[in-house]
């Protein structure tokens, strides 16, 4: 379903209407209401600007303009599917509408199943069979949960700083879910004074649109968004499993990466977090506590559908000691290939966290920093949980040689 979210923007001048149109909407969890607008003339450029699956055309306030509209539309943003809507049931007034490219045409007063139904139906019929589109965009977002074995193990680290570069790719829009809701620290690591938390978002998760959410987070200079935990540590329990799972939904049909920071509690969010992700990077250090748990993980994982085949494991802080254990014997111990490894750089790690600037800028050249730029081409370029190449890219994998 969550795949499936459609973003929709309404144009509707009676403010009456609109509103019960909206909070109809708002209430759709495989909707996202992208923006409301009460002029015909200013649509275009909402939908311009907020890029929307479906535009919800209301007819009654100017029957005339409201049908150029729907034509201007469906010509300008052939991607863009009409629905039309009025309280006439008037022959001539469907047909025209219809011609002029809406792909539904509901009555007033809406009920929720005529909605869903025309949406069903947009939905399930292929863009090309669409009358004039050209429409081949498929909007998907990547879900990538940042997990570890034990505290303290990198988690935050590699979240702040793959999200960063990511966001430094022009064509994606990165946000970072501090999921830590109790000692979470991202914001911290990115030098943010939020104003807004995941409390804030949860407890409006009804009401809650485009311009709200981008209003709810924090933007770094880098480009990445964070969402923060809850100011108040009394406050931790705010966010359940459900909700969190809300959350992300939005978010998806929003951003094109989502980078979810989470705690060891391994409870009911951090589950919903797994579940809800494309990918989990599971984080230890190459030593017997770190596999133990590794394994001790992958049992408890067995017992949720799907989990376990997104896990993807990372070897962090690689030659902070001479390890006994051999790559073979660490892969063997798990059952689970090495996705990468990540080298010990603690300056780097240090002076990143204690400045507040992201590694791609405290230290662009630190070998820690290539490491995590080669994860981030990963997600850039590959679909959701893909391996990494097999033939690695030299530096990232030639880091240990008793494999
Ligand atoms: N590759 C690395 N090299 C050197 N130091 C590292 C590396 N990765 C993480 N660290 C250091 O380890 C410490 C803990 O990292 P971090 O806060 O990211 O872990 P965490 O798993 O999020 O911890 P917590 O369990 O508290 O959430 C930090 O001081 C960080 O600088
Ligand atoms: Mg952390």
């Amino acid at each position: 379903m969550d795949e499936n979210v459609l973003r929709v923007a309404i144009v509707d001048p009676d403010d009456i209407s609109r509103a019960s149109m909206k909070n109809m909407l708002l209430g759709v969890e495989s909707l996202w209401l992208e923006a409301d607008c009460s002029r015909y003339e200013f649509f275009i450029d909402v939908l311009d600007q907020a890029t929307p699956d479906i535009a919800i055309v209301s007819l009654d306030a100017d029957p005339v303009k409201g049908l150029s509209l729907i034509q201007q539309v469906s010509r300008q943003l052939p991607t863009c599917a009409v629905l039309a809507v009025s309280g006439s049931q008037e022959g001539s007034l469907i047909l025209q509408a219809m011609r002029n490219g809406a792909r539904e045409f509901l009555n007033f007063p809406l009920h929720l199943e005529d909605i869903l139904a025309a949406l069903d139906r947009v939905r399930s019929t292929p863009p090309s069979m669409v009358a004039g589109s050209t429409m081949t965009r498929i909007r998907s977002s990547r879900v990538i949960a940042v997990a570890g074995v034990e505290g303290g193990v990198g988690c935050t680290s590699l979240a702040v700083n793959l999200a960063c570069m990511l966001a430094s790719h022009k064509s994606n829009s990165v946000t970072i879910l501090d999921l830590d809701l109790s000692l979470g620290d991202a914001d911290v690591w990115l030098d943010l004074l939020p104003d807004y938390t995941i409390q804030d978002l949860a407890e409006n998760i009804q009401r809650i649109d485009y311009s709200l959410l981008k209003r709810s987070l924090t933007r770094h200079e880098c480009g990445a968004y964070l969402l923060p935990r809850p100011v108040q540590m009394s406050d931790r329990n705010s966010v359940n499993g459900e909700v969190l799972k809300r959350v992300i939904s939005l978010f998806k049909s929003t951003f094109s990466h989502l980078i979810l920071d989470l705690s060891k509690n391994y409870g009911e969010l951090e589950m919903a977090a797994l579940d809800s992700a494309d990918t989990i990077l599971l984080l230890t250090q190459l030593d017997l506590p770190g596999l133990r748990n590794v394994v001790r993980l992958n049992q408890f994982f067995d017992e949720y559908e799907g989990i376990n085949d997104k896990v993807r494991v990372i070897l962090n802080r690689m030659g902070i000691e001479e390890t006994q254990i051999s790559m073979s014997k660490a892969k063997e111990t798990i059952d689970r290939e090495i996705f990468c490894q990540l080298p010990n750089d603690y300056q780097a790690m240090v002076d990143s966290r204690n400045n507040g600037v992201p590694l791609m800028q405290q230290a662009p050249k630190a070998r820690i920093t290539k490491a995590i730029e080669a994860i981030a081409e990963v997600f850039h370029e590959g679909e959701p949980g893909e391996e990494m190449p097999k033939k690695p890219k030299k530096g990232l994998f030639s880091f240990l040689s008793n494999g």
